[in-house]
């Protein structure tokens, strides 16, 4: 069986199949839309926003978007690409990547967007820069206006892309949205104001106003603009995507993670959709039970995080927390600085570094050091009573010259007694199943069971079996602790380095 075959083996009887992340993102969800893209007819986003980033080779030339779904670059009769409604859609973001399709002489006509999908406008991303002003209680955000944006949805004061077909409208619920806003805006210093809004992603100064802060005139203007762009893409994919549960093949592509959910995430250190399976499926219009099959990705056996927020097994532990936080930091920085840092590094600040070179770990959106550690079992035991055991493993090869590899298997608890409910963490308590609140996860010590690396280059190995044996023994360990099903193994960035295991 060639690897196609193996691949429609493991979704035989599966019409609408999820993509969701078990960690903090990042983990290669790009690659395995990219890999089931031939396989679906419709590809919907869920949930997020441009917040997330994805690189797209298209001919020679590399791009990141952050809402145009990679699908759209195959070619198959009848494909649909869907932005769903539970997406915070940013039009200037939109614009900006349909003129890239444009130039490259691609279609998007085969796009669609959810009349229902909450819509970005330029003060949310001014009130997500403001708040990250604050140190106290940063989250580290893309400053892509995610937060304020599903606030305002919850707020019930949110506008959706269905405005930009009513234009008579917008005016009154964009001055609605506005009023408390702006209220707030004239408390801080207007040249802090000023200065965000001069950024081309706020319209380079263009909705700015001295005396009312934005010019709703202009904000009106661009947006009546940015409706002529893509107006005919806006459609009830809601219904689309729910007639066709069962006939079509359906692939539902998450965004972020598990723990960056704001309902079942590391809160308050996570972002503002719900990025689990269920918030997917509801935020394309389904139910869960609309879903055969859901594969959950895992990279291992090192993970990362991007922003602040407790991570129990990061490498360099505070240390490296800061640093990553630390404006101006960035990958042509980190080559300068730390040129020898390796996945072998004595130094555990430095061999995060070094995980962080072999494993290309900087953010698509934002250029920033992602954070590195070993891969977290409590965790992802947490994580997967969302998501169900179906597992992807990613990024394996990236630890091939890793001498040692540690797995944290439990935690102890070192922080003062906790009221869990009805029950009292005390400290030496040991947890094998993660507590995603802040004041246990940022108190609990990783216990690792190490293994011996296996030192060799599996980026062509096509079959589970012919893995190094130091890697089964790791595999088996993973998942004799959390009970996962490890259905693919990714061996390497491109298509063919995937293997199934059937
Ligand atoms: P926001 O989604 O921009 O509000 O950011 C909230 C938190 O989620 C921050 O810690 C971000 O770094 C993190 N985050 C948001 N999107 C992504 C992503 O695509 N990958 C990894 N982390 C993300």
């Amino acid at each position: 069986m060639n690897n196609k075959e193996q691949r429609d083996k493991l979704l035989s009887g599966v019409n609408t199949l999820a993509i969701v992340c078990n960690q903090w993102g990042d983990t290669g969800k790009g690659k395995f839309v990219d890999y089931f893209a031939d396989w679906a007819d419709i590809i919907a986003r869920g949930t997020g926003g441009a917040n997330a980033g994805h690189t797209i080779r298209i001919k020679d030339q590399e791009y990141i978007f952050h809402l145009v779904p990679s699908g759209i670059l195959y070619d198959k009769i009848g494909k649909i690409n869907i932005i769903g409604s539970g997406v915070a859609f940013d039009p200037n973001i939109i614009a900006e990547e349909l003129e890239i399709l444009k130039k490259e002489g691609l279609s998007f006509d085969n796009l669609l967007f959810s009349r229902n999908a909450l819509l970005v406008l330029p003060q949310h991303l001014v009130m997500d820069r403001v708040k990250e002003i604050n140190t106290e209680g940063k989250i580290g955000t893309t400053g892509r206006g995610i937060g304020p944006v599903y606030t305002d949805h919850y707020a019930r004061i949110g506008l959706t892309v269905n405005d930009l077909l009513n234009m008579k409208n917008f005016k009154e619920k964009l001055k609605r949205n506005l009023s408390d806003k702006v209220k707030l805006l004239k408390l801080i210093d207007i040249n802090i104001v000023k200065e965000i809004m001069n950024h081309p992603h706020i319209g380079s100064g263009r909705f700015f106003d001295e005396k009312e802060i934005f010019n709703i005139e202009e904000i009106e203007k661009a947006y009546r603009e940015f409706a002529e762009i893509f107006k005919k893409n806006i459609a009830d994919t809601e219904s689309i995507i729910r007639n066709n549960i069962g006939k079509k093949k359906i692939l539902l592509e998450g965004a972020q993670g598990n723990l960056l959910s704001i309902d079942i995430g590391t809160y308050p250190f996570v972002t503002s959709s719900d990025c689990s399976v269920t918030g997917l499926a509801k935020g394309c219009g389904l139910k869960e039970t609309d879903i055969d099959l859901t594969l959950g990705i895992v990279k291992a056996p090192y993970m990362t995080r991007v922003g602040e927020g407790p991570f129990p097994t990061e490498l360099g532990g505070l240390e490296s927390a800061k640093w990553c936080g630390t404006k101006g930091v960035n990958k042509t920085l980190e080559k300068e600085k730390y040129s020898d840092a390796t996945v072998n590094d004595a130094n555990e600040f430095n061999q995060g570094i070094g995980v962080r070179f072999a494993g290309y770990e900087y953010g698509a959106t934002t250029g920033r050091p992602r954070r590195t550690g070993w891969l977290d079992l409590p965790l992802l035991k947490y994580s997967t009573i969302f998501s169900g055991p179906h597992t992807i493993l990613t990024k394996i090869d990236v630890m091939d010259k890793c001498e040692k590899i540690k797995i944290c298997h439990a935690y102890e608890y070192t922080g003062e007694n906790y009221q869990i409910g009805e029950k009292t963490l005390k400290k030496g308590d040991l947890i094998e199943t993660a507590i995603p609140d802040k004041e246990v996860i940022s108190a609990c010590k990783p216990l690792y069971t190490e293994f011996d690396g296996w030192l060799s280059d599996i980026t062509q190995t096509t079959s589970y079996d012919s893995l190094p044996q130091n890697l089964i023994k790791i595999l088996d360990f993973i998942k004799s602790k959390t009970g996962i099903v490890i259905d693919i193994v990714s061996v390497g960035p491109d298509r063919d380095q995937t293997i199934i295991n059937i």
